[in-house]
């Protein structure tokens, strides 16, 4: 149980990958500042949570079920929550989905909005009204840079970001009449098991439904890119949690929070002409005419950053 001073954190997503760095960073903080309530929808998956968290673990740290597409589960894990007092909400639980849209079915373009933003508004509904009552809470959502900028394949996952990203921002303004503070988190790519559950997605589907031209593009050129972004360019858990502690313990928390600074030209693209078209006709060569030249850049520049030094946690298909 939380001891007096100790802020609540409860984050959802503790499985694996970001929410689980971010739990246990949290609850080994030296001064022991934070009591983290670490969920995920099947505790059968918490072994590798309970053995980084070492003698955290009981202490700074407790485990709970949570699964955000369930409203009941929601309740039921806020409510067994003393005095369902949570400072610190973290929704960090979210899935990806990849394809030419024509090939995806529309129940599991409805799966990633279930978790990716509907996960949020039902973590919102349960927490806020306690948080605007107490006058006090930080709210944090891992969004990702693709809540700010489409790619092409990743259309539903990104339009399921930008969907959260607009709702954070009314609600941050609702809530600052509650000093409630919100704040999102924008990562590019992040060697977490993200990647990979994607990759094993895709090697099963055949996309029937897209026609040769645009599959060819999809696996050719955009899969081989995405899967060099990761091992170049993509940040570790760590990074994410590390950032976003700073973000929590910001006497002004930012709202908008990029982890990655190479993706702050590609976002500023976008308004960098009158007529907004530049960012798309950019990403269309990169895909169809620079997919060759997109390749060695991101080579070279993972030779740069010692990317090829990182522990490889995918495989390309
Ligand atoms: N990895 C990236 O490149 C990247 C980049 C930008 C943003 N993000 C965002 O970062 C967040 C964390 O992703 P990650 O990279 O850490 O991937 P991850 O390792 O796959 O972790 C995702 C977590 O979400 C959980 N989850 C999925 N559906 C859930 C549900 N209905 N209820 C509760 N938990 C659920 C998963 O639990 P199970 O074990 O039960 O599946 C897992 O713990 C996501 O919101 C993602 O969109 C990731």
């Amino acid at each position: 149980m939380a001891t007096e001073g100790q802020k609540v954190v409860l984050i959802t997503g503790c499985s694996s990958g970001i929410g689980m760095a971010i739990a246990v960073r949290l609850a080994r903080d030296e001064n022991k500042r934070y009591y983290v309530i670490a969920t995920m929808r099947d505790l059968k998956r918490k072994d590798k949570l309970v053995e980084a968290a070492g003698d955290a673990y009981g202490r700074t740290l407790s485990l709970l079920t949570l699964d955000v597409c369930s409203d009941e589960s929601v309740k039921q894990c806020v409510d067994s929550v003393k005095d369902r007092h949570i400072d610190i909400l973290i929704n960090n639980a979210g899935v990806g989905l990849v394809g030419p849209i024509e090939a995806l079915s529309l129940d599991d373009m409805k799966q990633v909005f279930e978790t990716n933003f509907f996960g949020v508004v039902r973590m919102l509904k349960e927490v806020m009204p306690d948080m605007k009552r107490r006058r006090s809470g930080h709210i944090l959502v891992i969004s990702s840079v693709l809540g700010l900028h489409g790619v092409a394949f990743n259309d539903i996952y990104s339009a399921s970001k930008f969907a959260t990203e607009g709702l954070c921002e009314g609600v941050a303004i609702q809530l600052l009449k509650f000093n409630v503070t919100v704040s999102m988190i924008e990562p590019g790519p992040v060697n977490t098991e993200f990647e990979m559950k994607l990759l094993t997605d895709v090697s099963k589907k055949e996309f029937a439904g897209a026609d040769a031209e645009t599959l060819d593009h999809f696996r050719n050129c955009y899969l081989p890119t995405q899967v060099n972004l990761f091992q170049g360019l993509g940040q570790t858990p760590e990074e994410i949690a590390k950032c976003t502690q700073k973000v929590i313990e910001s006497p002004r928390p930012p709202f908008r929070n990029l982890t990655n600074p190479l993706y702050t030209p590609i976002v500023a693209l976008k308004y960098a002409d009158e007529t907004r078209s530049l960012s798309v006709h950019t990403f269309y060569h990169m895909l169809y005419n620079l997919g060759g030249v997109m390749n060695v850049s991101v080579r070279i520049m993972k030779f740069l950053s010692g990317g090829w030094l990182r522990r490889r946690t995918i495989s390309p298909i």
